[in-house]
C-alpha cells in the first residue's frame, strides 16, 4: 500500500484559555503530499495532563488549513480550561482507501492504509513539555500482534491509546446506545489490558461495549488465551514500570457500579486486581488501603521480600 505518514511538527496555544493550534503533516511513504480534506477521516485528539490524563477530546481535522510550505493547521474548537496545569499531548489518527491488486491479478477493493499514530507532547504551564510515562512499548506488544491495530485499525500505539483510556474512562455511551445492562464497563488502560490477556483465567466475566457508533455491541473477552507466561511482564513493559513504587500522583480507576456511584480503585491494586479477581486476593488488596493510601510497597515493592519481580518468578 502506498501508505500514510503522519508527523505533527508543532503545537501552539496550549496555555490556560486558548484553543491548541497544532501543524501536521500527511504524506504517503513517497514522501508526496497527501490532502487533508480527501481523507476519510483524519481525527486530532487533545488530551491532559501528562502527569495522569485525565481529559481527552476528539476533533475531525479534515478541514485543516494548508500552510503553504505543505504543512496543514488545525485550531482546536475545544479550549484548554483556565485552570488547566501541567503538559498536554496531542495524537493523530487516519487512513485513505486503496484497491490492491494481489500477483494473480485479482483485486482486493477498498482496503484501509492506516497511518500510525504521531503523540507530541505540549506545555500549558510547565517550562518544557513533560511526556507521559512509558510503562509499556507498542514494540512489545506487536511481536505478538505483528501490527496491533484496533478501532476500524486506525489505533495503533500505546502512546496514543493512553490518552483515551483513562483511569475515568468507561464503555457507557456505546452500552447506553446499545441498550446493553448496566453499569458500564471500566476501560483504564492497564485494567483493561491486564483483563483481556487474562481472559479465560480470570474467573469473572469482562464484557465492554464497543464497534462502531452505527453498529454498537457487547465484545466478551472470556474466551482469549494468552500464549505465554503473564508472569513475564516485560513482553509488554519497559523493565522496572510494572512495580511499585509508582509514579506519585497517579489518579484512581472508577469503577461504575449498580447504583450509579464510582468505586476507586488505588492505582497499584488496580494493576494488581486486572489478573488477581480471586478472593481472598481482593480483600487483601482493599485490607492493605487505608484512606485511599495504598501500603503494597512495604511488602511488594522493589527489593522486598515480596517484590513484584520475586513472586512472579516463574
Ligand atoms: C504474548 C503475546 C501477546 C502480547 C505480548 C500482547 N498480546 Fe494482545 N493479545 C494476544 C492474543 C493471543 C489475543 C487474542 C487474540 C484474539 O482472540 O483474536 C490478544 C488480544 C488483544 C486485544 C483484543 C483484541 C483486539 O485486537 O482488539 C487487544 C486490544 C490487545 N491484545 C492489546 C495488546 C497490547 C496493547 C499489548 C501490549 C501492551 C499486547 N496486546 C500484547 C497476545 C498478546
Ligand atoms: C480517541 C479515544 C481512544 C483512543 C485513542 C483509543 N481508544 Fe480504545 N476505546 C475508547 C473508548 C471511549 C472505548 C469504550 C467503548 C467505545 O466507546 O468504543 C474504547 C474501547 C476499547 C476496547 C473495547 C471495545 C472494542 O471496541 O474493542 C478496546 C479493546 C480498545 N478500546 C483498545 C484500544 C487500544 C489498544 C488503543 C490504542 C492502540 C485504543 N483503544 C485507543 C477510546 C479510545
Ligand atoms: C499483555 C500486556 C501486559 C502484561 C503481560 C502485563 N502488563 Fe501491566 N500493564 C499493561 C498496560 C497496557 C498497562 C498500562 C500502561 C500505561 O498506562 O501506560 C499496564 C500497567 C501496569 C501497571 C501500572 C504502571 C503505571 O505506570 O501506571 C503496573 C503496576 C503493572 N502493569 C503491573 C504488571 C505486572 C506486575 C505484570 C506481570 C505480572 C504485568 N503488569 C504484565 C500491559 C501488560
Ligand atoms: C498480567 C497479570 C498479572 C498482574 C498484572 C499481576 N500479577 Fe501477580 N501473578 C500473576 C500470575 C499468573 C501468578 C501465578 C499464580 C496465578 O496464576 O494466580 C501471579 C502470582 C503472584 C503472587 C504469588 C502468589 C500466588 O498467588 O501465586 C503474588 C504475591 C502476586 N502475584 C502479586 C502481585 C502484585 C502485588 C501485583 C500488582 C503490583 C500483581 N501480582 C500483578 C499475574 C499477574
Ligand atoms: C504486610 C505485607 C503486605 C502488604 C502491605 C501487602 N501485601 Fe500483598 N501479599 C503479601 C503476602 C505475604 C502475599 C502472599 C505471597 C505468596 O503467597 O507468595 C501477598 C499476596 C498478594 C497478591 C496475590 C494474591 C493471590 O492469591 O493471588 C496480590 C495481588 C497482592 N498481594 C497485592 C497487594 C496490594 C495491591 C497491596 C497494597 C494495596 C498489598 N498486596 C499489600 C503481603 C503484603
Amino acid at each position: 500500500m502506498p501508505g500514510v505518514v503522519f508527523e505533527i511538527l508543532k503545537i501552539t496555544g496550549g496555555e490556560p484559555g486558548n484553543n491548541p493550534v497544532v501543524t501536521f503533516t500527511v504524506k504517503n511513504k513517497q514522501g508526496e503530499r497527501l490532502d487533508p480534506s480527501r481523507l476519510p477521516n483524519l481525527r486530532l485528539v487533545v488530551a491532559w495532563p501528562t502527569a495522569d490524563y485525565k481529559i481527552a477530546v476528539e476533533e475531525d481535522a479534515r478541514k485543516a488549513k494548508a500552510s503553504g510550505d505543505g504543512s496543514y493547521t488545525y485550531k482546536f474548537k475545544y479550549a484548554i480550561p483556565s485552570d488547566a496545569t501541567g503538559s498536554g499531548a496531542v495524537g493523530i489518527q487516519g487512513f485513505t482507501v486503496v484497491d490492491i491488486k494481489k500477483p494473480n491479478g485479482d483485486l482486493i477493493k477498498a482496503q484501509r492504509d492506516v497511518g500510525f499514530n504521531f503523540v507530541r507532547y505540549f506545555s500549558i504551564t510547565d517550562k518544557e513539555p513533560m511526556p507521559r510515562r512509558k510503562a509499556v512499548k507498542i514494540e512489545n506488544c506487536n511481536v505478538c500482534h505483528l501490527k496491533l491495530a484496533t478501532h476500524g485499525e486506525m489505533r495503533n500505539n500505546t502512546e496514543f491509546c493512553v490518552m483515551c483510556h483513562n483511569a475515568g474512562q468507561n464503555d457507557h455511551e456505546k452500552r447506553d446506545s446499545a441498550k446493553g445492562r448496566m453499569p458500564p464497563q471500566s476501560v483504564h488502560y492497564k485494567r483493561l489490558i491486564h483483563r483481556i490477556h487474562t481472559g479465560a483465567n480470570l474467573g469473572e466475566p469482562f464484557v465492554v461495549y464497543g464497534g462502531t457508533p452505527a453498529k454498537p455491541g457487547a465484545i466478551d473477552f472470556s474466551d482469549i488465551r494468552f500464549p505465554g507466561d503473564r508472569r513475564n511482564c516485560v513482553k509488554c513493559h519497559v523493565p522496572g514500570a510494572n512495580e511499585p513504587p509508582l509514579p506519585a500522583g497517579l489518579l484512581p480507576t472508577l469503577i461504575p457500579q449498580p447504583d450509579g456511584s464510582m468505586k476507586a480503585l488505588q492505582p497499584i491494586t488496580s494493576a494488581c486486581v486486572g489478573c488477581h479477581t480471586a478472593e481472598p486476593a481482593k480483600l487483601h488488596m482493599e485490607t492493605m488501603t487505608f484512606n485511599g493510601q495504598e501500603s503494597c510497597v512495604t511488602c511488594h515493592g522493589v527489593g522486598r521480600s515480596f517484590a513484584v519481580s520475586k513472586v512472579h518468578q516463574r
